[in-house]
């Protein structure tokens, strides 16, 4: 969602903002925005639409300056408006925030009976005329911030600048990543590492409740408490390659592609170990896995469906039982806690609001045994985590998660085989031939993604239909929601999917020569079934679109077309079968033309409720 970006150099900064924003925008927004400390005055432009938009404002300007600070906005708290964009600006003091205060209406209200006047919606701008507030009576601007946040209720983070202190950035971080990156002679703040990646990889993640004060050659971090603490300075490995298209024409094709590369990446400690155990999970991890009685996976979107992958794993293999469930459901249900159950938050981003409010909630209850997997580096699930467990995918910048999503598979798979190795339900045989199973799935999924010609010709059929449906059994079915997931996010074609064997339970009494009916057919033992639901299907006069294994000995006819992966892969399976449905939804979503890397009305990583 939001995103934010400031820099102080002795150099211009405009073209270093910019280019940060540009950087933010797979974050999803809908306006942006720089302000910058010019002649000791506060200079702003902002735009609703793209960065590319403000950029040209800010030329046309001669916008140059040696502070500032700039901001992408996806809209909360009032319309999409050039007024509701950030910077916000009180008296001289500029600021830009992501996050959402709660007692913003108690605030306007004690400030406007002060004398301020607003001219947004926002709950940002009561945070400018707060921190004025604070200023006018005498206070210098790092004060005057670490006041003003004291009387904030809920989420924030923000960079601020005054142009009374034109040596000076403020940053204040609360329930939203921010982080510093340490220049030579030039300093930035940003949301997201990669909007700074251009100038410096030296980065220190500010922690909840921290305040900083930034010059051109200096970073003083104060805690909670507003005392002077150390923090330490991370080398990012974030790539700026990852962050450039290449050969590709959209992040969503490079992503895809990246795959086998990705997995490799998120197993080699498995690999290099050739042994399953709890160590890949953190030091103490062994403390915390053996004798647990549970899983109880917490995610939303793509994240769920790869916890329901695992369930079948968790329970099939490692013997534990395993419930999934919707984080921003599980957080208002009264649930019945076990402590010695494992809580699995699924993150990419690990930023997810709902995701961090539903681990919240289980500790809450007792239930301390908390392992993350994440794709981000020091966000913010990991963190409230006792363990955690890093995909390596890189940086995902389409909006719609594909490597996030199967590097999460193997982790999770990884963390299946470890339980099952604590429980005691794994031999060394069984344990050698998982590992030989991993160590052979990179190239699994390079064949998987060979299968791309195929599938264009595929998107052809689908593009001009407003519904599809996606049929899956077992352990396939969660891959028949990804698939259907990916459809409707990037080519808004309303897709559903349903395990096989619930189609006539209902859904097909929509089975027509209109409906394309995608089915995810692997060679395992619920193949048969498959076939006979198929039927069902045929006989309706739905056109049948079957992802099946080599090995399977199913044939296209009339109305059923067959793409084939490599033999059948055994247990690591759903991965395979993911491939072809996120080329699928990505030739679809190409034919119809729509904004594959921005899908209207999504955002990267969903910060808010
Ligand atoms: C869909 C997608 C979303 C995310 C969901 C959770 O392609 O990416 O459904 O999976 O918003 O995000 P994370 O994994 O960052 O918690």
């Amino acid at each position: 969602m939001c995103g934010i970006v400031g820099a102080i150099a002795d150099r211009d900064v405009v073209p270093v903002l910019i280019e940060g924003l540009k950087r933010l925008e797979y974050r999803g927004y809908d306006s942006a925005g720089i302000a910058v400390i010019n002649d000791h005055d506060v200079r702003r432009v902002r735009r609703t639409g793209r960065v590319a938009e403000m950029e040209a404002a800010a030329l046309a300007e001669g916008l140059q300056a040696q502070l500032g600070i700039g901001h992408t906005r996806w809209a909360t708290h009032g319309g999409v408006t050039e007024a509701n964009a950030h910077p916000h600006v009180s008296h001289g003091v500029a600021l830009v925030h992501n996050g959402i205060i709660e007692n913003h209406d108690q605030q306007r209200e004690k400030l406007i009976a002060m004398g301020y006047e607003f001219e947004s919606q926002t709950d940002t701008e009561v945070i400018a005329h707060l921190i004025h507030s604070f200023l006018v009576h005498g206070a210098d601007l790092l004060t005057a911030v670490q006041a003003a946040v004291r009387e904030l209720h809920g989420a924030y983070a923000l960079a601020v600048v005054s142009r009374k202190e034109p040596g000076k950035l403020i940053a204040a971080r609360m329930g939203c990543p921010l982080l510093i990156g340490v220049g030579e002679g030039e300093n930035f703040i940003a949301s997201d590492v990669s909007a700074i990646l251009q100038a410096t990889r030296n980065v220190i993640f500010l922690e909840e409740g921290d305040t900083a004060e930034i010059t051109r050659d200096s970073v003083t971090v104060f805690g909670a408490d507003n005392h002077p603490v150390q923090r330490e300075v991370h080398l990012s490995d974030v790539s700026l390659a990852s962050l450039e298209l290449g050969p590709y024409s959209h992040f969503m094709q490079k992503e895809i592609h990246e795959q086998p590369r990705a997995i490799a990446d998120t197993i080699e400690g498995v690999i290099d170990a050739g042994a399953f155990s709890a160590e890949l999970f953190g030091a103490d991890a062994a403390q915390v896995l053996n004798g647990i009685e549970g899983v109880l996976i917490l995610a939303c979107g793509t994240s769920y469906y790869a916890g329901m992958t695992a369930r079948y794993w968790i329970e099939g293999i490692a013997g534990l039982p395993c419930s999934v469930e919707i984080a921003s459901e599980y957080r208002y249900r009264d649930v019945v806690a076990n402590p010695k159950t494992l809580v699995v938050t699924l993150s990419q981003s690990g930023e997810t609001l709902d995701t961090m409010e539903a681990l919240k909630y289980a500790k809450s209850l007792g239930q301390e045994r908390t392992l993350s997997v994440c794709n981000v580096p020091e966000s913010a699930i990991p963190r409230a985590s006792k363990l955690v467990y890093y995909t390596r995918a890189g940086a995902e910048i389409g909006v719609a998660s594909t490597k996030a999503f199967t590097t999460q598979l193997v982790a999770l798979f990884t963390l299946t085989a470890t339980l099952a190795k604590l429980q005691g339900r794994l031999d060394e045989t069984g344990e050698a031939d998982y590992i030989d199973a991993l160590r052979r799935l990179p190239g699994s999924v390079q064949h998987a993604l060979n299968l791309e010609p195929q599938i264009t010709a595929w998107s052809e059929h689908f593009a001009p239909k407003e519904h599809a449906l996606f049929l899956g059994r077992g352990v396939h079915y969660p891959i028949a929601l990804e698939g259907a997931l990916k459809l409707k996010e990037i080519s808004y074609i309303h897709a559903e999917a349903y395990p096989a064997g619930e189609l006539k339970h209902g859904p097909l009494a929509l089975v027509t020569d209109e409906m394309p009916v995608v089915v995810i057919a692997p060679n395992d033992s619920l193949l048969e079934k498959v076939k006979s639901n198929m039927q069902e299907v045929r006989a309706r006069g739905g056109e049948l679109f079957v992802f099946t294994d080599a090995d399977s000995n199913f044939h296209p006819s009339e109305g059923v077309h067959v793409i084939r992966a490599e033999r059948h892969v055994g247990v690591l399976s759903p991965i395979i079968h993911t491939i072809p449905v996120q080329l699928l939804a990505y030739h679809v979503a190409l034919v119809r033309g729509t904004d594959v890397d921005k899908p209207r009305n999504l955002a990267k990583s969903v910060t808010v409720e």
